[in-house]
């Protein structure tokens, strides 16, 4: 083990629980970011884990932050009390730890030191790994959006996708479900897929395995170097960090503007209450209003 070698999965947050300036960063959500599952087993002085919500995915990553911590090290895991923090406690219990309980804006933090001998941790691991979806034979992993069922947006959008040709783009593509329908036709000669979260981009490089896919983990807000393509298309997500975040679609259709050439089409679907018409009319040429249903619309915006 290194002098002081410690982790960091998530944004910081140092009035919750300290972490070091230098601590790797190991959440999937951030570019750049390390694979916790490549980390050596008992290699960490210390990991911070700012715990996702979905049980399978928050049980995969303390599971994952006690296999990288050396004996006697320490984990201090924090989550809101309504997003899983109500049950940090207990689930490190399970992995046989002795833990420290405090609260603080909302917030559960547990503390606590490596047993020597962690319980059921393997079993965890293997639970929030990636897997195949018996059904469709997809990859996909706990954490990931949608990750075991159709989206009903994504869904709607594939009711009426049309035929493209010529050069695209997925953003936030996800497994790469949309992306495949979108590579079912033959004049689609290259697509980009831009995703956010490393684990979606892993296994949408397993789902889409054609030569004209592209791959990139990155931000769409960021420069994805795309330029003069003739469509894009995105179910935009709509929550950043738990909350709604209607900004964050707002950006992708900015982005999908700047990304296509002139008369390049968007095709994106979005739940109905959101407001995004004024911002398409802002910047598309002609908008139009393809399909409205199950909470659902979708635009073709044509530059
Ligand atoms: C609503 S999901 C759609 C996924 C997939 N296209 C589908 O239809 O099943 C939105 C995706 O955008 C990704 N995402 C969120 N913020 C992003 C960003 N700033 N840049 C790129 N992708 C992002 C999310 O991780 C998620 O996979």
């Amino acid at each position: 083990m290194s002098a002081n070698r410690t982790a960091l999965y998530g944004q910081a947050d140092h009035d919750l629980a300290p972490s070091a300036p230098d601590a790797i960063q190991l959440s999937p959500l951030m570019i750049g970011s390390s694979d916790i599952a490549a980390i050596e087993s008992e290699s960490l002085n210390a990991v911070t884990v700012r715990a996702p919500a979905g049980a399978i995915e928050r049980r995969f990553v303390l599971a994952q932050a006690l296999r990288t911590l050396a004996a006697g090290a320490r984990l201090t895991a924090f989550a809101p009390k309504d997003r899983g923090g109500l049950r940090l406690k207990k689930e490190l219990e399970a992995f046989g730890c002795e833990v420290g309980e405090s609260a603080r804006r909302h917030n559960r933090i547990c503390m606590v030191v490596r047993p020597a001998t962690p319980k059921g941790l393997d079993e965890a691991i293997a639970a929030g790994a990636p897997r195949q979806i018996a059904e469709n034979g997809l990859w996909t992993q706990p954490g990931v959006f949608s990750w075991d069922r159709l989206d009903a947006g994504t869904n709607a959008l594939l009711q009426v996708l049309p035929e493209f040709a010529g050069a695209g783009a997925d953003f936030g593509a996800g497994i790469g479900l949309l992306a495949l329908n979108v590579l079912a036709s033959k004049k689609v000669t290259k697509l980009t897929l831009v995703e956010l979260d490393r684990r979606a981009v892993e296994v949408s490089k397993r789902n889409v395995a054609d030569p004209r896919a592209a791959f990139v983990w990155g931000d769409v807000r960021g420069d994805a170097g795309l330029k003069d393509l003739d469509f894009v298309v995105s179910n935009p997500p709509f929550h950043d960090g738990g909350g709604e975040d209607k900004a964050l679609g707002q950006a992708f259709i900015r982005a999908a503007a700047d990304a296509l050439r002139k008369g390049g089409v968007l095709w994106m679907v979005a739940n109905r209450h959101l407001p995004y018409e004024a911002i398409l009319a802002e910047s598309f040429a002609k908008v139009r209003l393809v399909a409205e249903g199950d909470g659902y619309k979708v635009f073709e915006a044509r530059k």
